[in-house]
């Protein structure tokens, strides 16, 4: 197995033209830090083919593709309702979500707001309930993720977010240039709640397919699973493996995840090409053990895998 560094990135040529448009929400595990590594192992261009992304999270990893292959369509699917309902709304309804984002916004960063008051209005929003699948929904979810405490997503039993206010001086709650370019690269692309379980049928045959589900834990005490309600087990593991497993003679696909013992074991198969990349992490549960760590990416295709 090989491993990746950041070498990649110093010698890369410097890029012309202006910077590309990026995710508009903070998302734990977001492979933000990955994309140059990852293009260098991804299809040069996807032009004519289907992108689909069934973990999606920020679409970190779909804005630098739709950008930089031109994937004829792109499909992306994830478990989080509130989530999708954002990307939708940002995609179908932007010039009504805005005002809702401004007023968030505004008072939460009202000149002279006590603290205190700052916080109680935090804390009302967290409590409300707006209609899932609203407007309001959306811009409740963007305003809390923007605000909590290091953009974390962490649901309780009943499933209410029940993270705690972050301590920024003056939160960018969105830009609206950033959310106009987002919007436009969203047009015609599907969006969809769905379980990675049934995301077979969202893909065609000859599409690529980029999967990055939930870590495998690296430790006891990481909560890096802990992004939907349920959580994500190694039972989910082995079905997303042997899902990929299924489709390999179809599809493309390239699956990232921790480098743990149990993940590299799970993807030891003939076929399937494994290689170590080095990603910076900086969400975790004790704001501790920042820095680069080995991540695993495991394609059908490269090295010794026949490309399908
Ligand atoms: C590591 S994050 C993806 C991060 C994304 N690549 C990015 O750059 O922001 C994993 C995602 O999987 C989603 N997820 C968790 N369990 C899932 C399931 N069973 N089916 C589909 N998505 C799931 C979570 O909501 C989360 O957005």
């Amino acid at each position: 197995m090989t491993t990746r560094t950041a070498r990649a990135k110093r010698t890369a040529p410097r890029r012309v033209g202006p910077p590309l448009t990026g995710p508009f929400l903070k998302w734990a595990g977001g492979k933000g830090s990955l994309l140059q590594q990852f293009r260098e192992l991804m299809p040069e261009s996807l032009e004519g083919r289907g992108y689909v992304e069934p973990f999606m999270g920020s679409g970190a990893v779909f804005f630098d593709v739709i950008q930089t292959r031109k994937p004829a369509r792109c499909t992306l699917l994830d478990a989080n309702a509130d989530l999708v309902n954002l990307f939708v709304q940002v995609r179908d309804h932007l010039d009504a979500l805005l005002p809702l984002l401004t007023q968030h916004q505004e008072a939460h960063n009202a000149p002279d707001l006590p603290p205190e008051a700052r916080k109680a209005y935090y804390y009302a929003v967290r409590a409300a309930r707006p209609p899932a699948g609203s407007l309001e929904a959306a811009a409740r979810f963007l305003y809390l993720n923007k605000t909590c405490f290091n953009g974390l997503h962490r649901l309780n039993s009943k499933g209410g977010f029940n993270v705690p206010m972050g301590s920024y001086r003056r939160p960018t709650v969105f830009r609206e240039p950033a959310l106009r370019a987002a919007s436009a690269l969203l047009q015609g692309v599907t969006i969809e709640v769905c379980s990675f379980r049934d995301c077979e049928r969202y893909i065609a045959d000859g599409d690529f397919v980029y999967l990055d589900p939930p870590y495998e834990p690296l430790s006891s005490t990481s909560s890096f699973t802990a992004y939907a309600k349920d959580g994500f087990t190694r039972d989910d593991q082995t079905a997303l493996r042997d899902l990929l497993e299924r489709n390999a003679h179809r599809c493309t696909w390239m699956m990232s995840n921790s480098a743990t013992e149990f993940i590299e074991a799970l993807y030891q198969r003939p076929g399937m090409n494994l290689e170590k990349v080095l990603a910076a992490r900086s969400i975790n549960s004790a704001g501790a053990g920042r820095g680069r760590i080995p991540e695993l990416v495991v394609r059908n295709y490269g090295g010794d895998a026949a490309t399908p």
